[in-house]
């Protein structure tokens, strides 16, 4: 099935908060914010912009009726700062104005004045100075110690990979109106509609019924919306609060760049002991995460880090420690992957460095460690329906791994100025949100009296085509052909309480809840049609819109069915709950079965190098990827390519870069360059892994949003095998992105 979004995509009427037609009093926001990365406010001077013709009002931190706090796991974040900046680009007031236009122009003047404060802008220099969000955090197995002291071969390292802006199309931003009784409705461009609820209930002191949140569709979000997109929904709401009157929001490409965090950049260090035979015995990781000036995610993200510290692979002893360092950054945030990429790139790079080393190949120490059957996690997961193996052979049996690597030695043979590397990457990624109490969902399914269907989630839609799998299940269980069901927007007051819609899961989550929700409804109609039709019940099923009768068709048709039960007056509406069975966590022993189940693939990628100029090409990457039994090849495809190219951009072009002083530079797509159709792999190829899926995935088709991104890894290690093969001296580095002025400085390392 097409993705229900597709035609109004193409046809620019897909509707986003720009697009909502505006009240004839709305105001205009822009954020007035720091600019510097750490310092005490000694004077502001708003005069000047406030008698700006247009200006409406300017509002700060003593403008708030509740808590001026918008942290969500640790309360260390307001929503305007007060007497210091810690970040360049924190909020300090809002202005709102007429227009967009005055608003801008009064920003400009307003007169502020700072006494500078030390700036900390890397998570080395944080630990150092004992500048932590939290206490570290260590998983731990088998005996990492003793082991090491056993090995054959024993290899430490450094590692960094840098952040990454989340460049949604459609930025941050919201539209936010008065209701009656001092109600205030606000569309946001949001993943956690109820964390913008919620937040905005906190600072207007206000109960959380006050507020309803509607989202219709995101153009992306990456999780640069999981939780950032609160803060402006919470002004635009402050300002509704005080004026009365709509507020519209929306950050224009520089604010927020500048304002908002991005991937967490980690330091990290590794060691790792292995056998003759290969095994890896022992690893130990301590990982450095920039977290930013505030929490935020950080925590949970450091804490995904650790679940995949050791990716696909069985590691007996294993020592796992990360620190959320604070520094004078945006306060870093959820972003595709969620720190398992971090995470990854650090036992990767510690397995390119002892094959280099020992002088085996890379694949050849991956091929073998892979996760076997009943193998045990470090977090005491057992690893059950383990799709590491078959996928790793299925990668390189159907795109024959062995020939492609000859072509790229003979290649290299063959070619002085053009080198050629290539590498196998698996994946393996935890299903769940990391925090048990957030898998849960609901959905409301109403069936009208004419027989169509509307559903409400807690799914958001962000371009990743949940809402076409929720309608996909809604179709199947009813037995109705798609165009009678409607997915509706996602709104606090039709599904509440919600978890955002993140960490792959949405589509599980909230499409068991809609299952549910329709098998309950199917089976009070089966006994309205049981009695229309005066057979018994366990004779009916639904298909094609009809009701047929131990498997015949009958005459009676779905609507005389639904207007029939509108006439027994039995209800058709439902509303189902929905929450994963099994999991849980000890955090005080860092023990559990935290994810419903593992998603794994395996990629093959080849690079070109062009070893005059250090630019290069990604050829071809060929993956095997663990579907499950896809509901939808179209969309789960989609999601591969896109997190593919995603990660590649990632790997290895978009530079986030800060000066010393805690300024943003690559603040504009001039200075920051993301993979466009150019840069994009040549040539994408994607095989399903042949598996049966697993029952806690939505009709037991695997979540498929984050783990594709993680393939991207291997982008990097292709890169340095080519460098490798032309620069024999080459001195390994883990020093991610791999731009092409990295390649240059490495072909001609001494
Ligand atoms: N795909 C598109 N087109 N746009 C997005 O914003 N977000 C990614 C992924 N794929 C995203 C996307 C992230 S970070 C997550 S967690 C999942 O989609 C969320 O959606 P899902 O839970 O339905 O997979
Ligand atoms: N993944 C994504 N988002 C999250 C998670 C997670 O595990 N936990 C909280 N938000
Ligand atoms: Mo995705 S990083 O869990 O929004």
């Amino acid at each position: 099935m097409k993705n229900i979004d597709t035609y109004t995509h193409v046809r620019g009427e897909s509707l986003y908060v720009d697009d909502i037609i505006t009240r004839h009093d709305t105001l205009y926001g822009v954020v007035f914010d720091a600019s510097k990365a750490h310092a005490v406010i000694t004077s502001i001077d708003y005069s000047k912009a406030e008698a700006l013709n247009g200006v409406v009002k300017i509002f700060t931190h003593q403008d708030i009726p509740g808590e001026n706090q918008i942290g969500g796991i640790i309360a260390d974040e307001p929503l305007f700062a007060e007497k210091e900046v810690h970040f360049w680009g924190q909020p300090i007031a809002l202005i709102v104005a007429e227009t967009e236009l005055i608003a801008r122009k009064a920003r400009k003047l307003i007169e502020i004045a700072y006494e500078e404060l030390p700036v900390i802008v890397t998570a080395r220099e944080a630990k150092e100075k004992a500048s932590l969000i939290s206490p570290p955090r260590t998983f731990k197995m088998g005996d990492a110690d003793r082991a090491f002291a056993a090995c054959d071969f024993v290899y430490e390292g450094e590692t960094f990979s840098n952040g990454q802006e989340h460049l949604y199309l459609e930025s941050q931003g919201c539209y936010a109106f008065p209701l009656e009784n001092g109600a205030i409705k606000i569309f946001s461009s949001t993943q956690g509609p109820t964390a913008v609820q919620r937040t905005t209930a906190k600072v207007l002191g206000v109960p959380m019924h006050k507020i309803e949140v509607e989202v219709i569709r995101l153009g992306g979000g990456f999780g640069g919306k999981e939780d950032q997109a609160t803060p402006w929904s919470v002004m635009a709401g402050l300002a509704v609060h005080h004026l009365k009157k709509p507020v519209k929001f929306i950050l224009n490409r520089h604010d927020d760049l500048r304002m908002t965090g991005k991937r967490h950049p980690y330091e990290s260090s590794y060691k790792i002991g292995l056998n003759k035979d290969l095994k890896i015995v022992a690893y130990e990781a301590e990982f450095l995460q920039n977290a930013g000036a505030a929490a935020d995610l950080s925590t949970a993200v450091a804490e995904r880090t650790l679940f995949h510290a050791t990716n696909s692979y069985f590691v007996p002893n294993v020592m796992a420690t990360v620190y959320s360092c604070k520094t004078n950054l945006p306060p870093n945030t959820a972003f595709r992957g969620f720190g398992g990429p971090q995470g990854m790139f650090v036992i990767e790079s510690a397995i390119a460095h002892a094959a280099r080393e020992m002088q085996v190949r890379r694949d050849e120490i991956q091929q073998a460690n892979l996760l076997n059957e009943n193998d045990e996690f470090p977090y005491g997961q057992i690893a059950r329906q383990v799709i590491a193996r078959p996928s790793w052979t299925t990668a390189k049996e159907k795109f024959n791994f062995e020939k492609l690597r000859e072509g790229v030695v003979d290649f290299n043979h063959k070619n002085d100025h053009f080198k050629k590397g290539i590498s196998m990457m698996p994946i393996c990624f935890g299903i769940s949100f990391t925090n048990t109490p957030m898998n849960h969902a609901r959905a409301l399914v109403h069936i009208y009296q004419d027989g169509s269907v509307g559903v409400s989630t807690a799914a958001v839609e962000m371009g990743q085509g949940v809402n076409t799998k929720m309608l996909q299940v809604a179709q199947e269980v009813l037995g109705i052909s798609a165009n009678k069901v409607k997915l509706e927007t996602t709104n606090t007051t039709r599904v509440a309480n919600t978890s955002p819609s993140a960490a792959s899961s949405t589509a599980d989550l909230n499409g068991k809840a809609v299952e549910m929700a329709c098998k309950s409804l199917k089976s009070r109609l089966s006994a309205v049609a049981a009695s229309l039709l005066k057979v018994d019940i366990t004779a009916i099923s639904f298909h094609g819109d009809s009701v047929y009768v131990n498997g015949e068709k009958s005459g009676t048709s779905w609507e005389k069915v639904v207007s029939q039960a509108m006439l027994e007056r039995v209800a058709l509406s439902e509303n189902a709950h929905y929450a994963t069975p099994e999991i849980h966590f000890d955090k005080s022993k860092e023990k559990g079965h935290p994810f419903a189940y593992h998603v794994y693939g395996t990629a093959i990628t080849t690079v070109t190098i062009d070893c005059i100029r250090g630019t290069y090409e990604v050829e071809e990457v060929k993956m095997a990827h663990d579907f499950g039994a896809s509901m939808n090849m179209a969309v789960d495809v989609g999601q591969v390519e896109g997190g593919l190219a995603q990660g590649i951009g990632w790997m290895t072009m978009e530079e986030i870069s800060y000066n010393k002083e805690g300024r943003l530079l690559s603040n504009a797509l001039s200075t920051y360059k993301v993979p466009d159709i150019f840069s994009a792999p040549k040539k994408i190829e994607t095989v399903a892994v042949a598996t049966d899926g697993h029952e806690h995935a939505i009709k037991k088709s695997k979540a498929v949003g984050e783990p594709p991104l993680m393939y991207a890894i291997g982008t990097y290690f292709a890169i340095q095998e080519a460098v490798k093969s032309f620069n024999p001296n080459y001195h390994l580095k883990y020093d991610a992105p791999f731009t092409p002025e990295k390649v240059l400085m490495a072909l001609y390392e001494k």
